[in-house]
């Protein structure tokens, strides 16, 4: 029995892949904040019958010690990680500040990735052929790292904090392996195209009827969209990093991908991180 850990797997695409993992006889453990999506997520296994195959971990992702709690509680109850899925987002319409005194998006987003992609290596490199993917937008939308105000003291938007948190995961993926050059786990950049989840509730009234009718019209259903996720799970590209939109295999070139900006990157989150508890 494989064991997948998927953050953001109490809705939308961590969910159905969540679903669709137990209902092929895996194990899986979905992170997420709420107790009550945690809670349905645990009455759909029981009606498949995966009650004892799934496991929700409430934690808030937007907090170092947040990750650090699943970081133990993942080590302390399973031996060996097959994947470990990121999905846990949230848009913030203004900036917030969680409790370290970051900027929410970047937090959530991309240094919990940052934090608990590296911090669950020695359980993934247990498995057989183990995976990391990072669900986020490469080769989507425009977006930049705001290299001198990474926390977007100045000029916040939520899109602009979405799309900066999009590149910066990008370039965590391309440093992965510069950072574990021995490691067996691959790591896999993922974007889905435009897929009818819970992205849009956070949304002001106007632009969240507005993305629900759109989606409504031109996206893909979560269900639909995580078959090819999970395929990707089950036969990764022999490369340590590949990314990938939808199913066309994105090639690792230009800034996004700029093994000198992941480098930058993973110093200064370093640096972040040093002082924090
Ligand atoms: N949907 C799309 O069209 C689309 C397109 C491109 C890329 N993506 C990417 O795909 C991934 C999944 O997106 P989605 O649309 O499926 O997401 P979603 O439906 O909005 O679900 C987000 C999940 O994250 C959890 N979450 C939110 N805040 C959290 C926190 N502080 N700590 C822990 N968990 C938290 C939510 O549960 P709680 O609120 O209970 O915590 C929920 O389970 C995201 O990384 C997104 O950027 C999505």
């Amino acid at each position: 029995m494989r064991t997948y850990v998927i953050t953001g797997g109490t809705d939308g695409m961590g969910r159905g892949l969540g679903l669709h993992l137990l209902g092929r006889g895996d194990r899986v453990v979905a992170v997420a904040s709420g107790e009550e999506k945690g809670r349905a997520f645990l009455r759909e296994a029981e009606q498949r019958g995966a009650a004892d195959r799934a496991v929700f971990l409430r934690s808030d992702l937007s907090t170092v010690a947040g990750m650090h709690a699943v970081l133990r509680e993942v080590a302390a109850t399973t031996e060996a990680v097959d994947a470990v899925v990121f999905g846990a987002q949230r848009f913030r319409p203004r900036r917030e500040e969680t409790e370290d005194g970051l900027e929410f998006t970047f937090a959530l987003a991309y240094l919990s990735r940052h934090v608990l992609g590296h911090g669950l290596l020695p359980l993934l490199e247990r498995a057989e052929s183990p995976v990391i993917m990072n669900l986020a937008g490469p080769g989507g939308l425009p977006g930049t790292v705001h290299w001198h105000d990474l926390q977007l003291c100045d000029g916040y938007t939520g899109t602009r904090a979405a799309m900066q948190s999009s590149r910066c995961n990008d370039l965590l993926g391309v440093h992965f392996p510069a950072r574990h050059p021995t490691a067996r786990t691959r790591y896999v950049l993922y974007n889905p195209g435009f897929v009818r989840t819970a992205m849009a509730d956070p949304l002001p009234a106007p632009l969240r009827v507005l993305t629900k009718t759109l989606a409504l019209l031109f996206a893909q259903p979560a269900d639909k969209a995580v078959v090819p996720i999970a395929r990707l799970l089950d036969h990764p590209p022999a490369e340590p990093v590949s990314a990938f939109k939808r199913r066309a295999r994105l090639p690792l070139e230009g800034e996004d991908f700029d093994p000198v900006r992941a480098e930058r990157l993973d110093r200064i989150t370093a640096e972040l991180l040093a002082p924090l508890p």
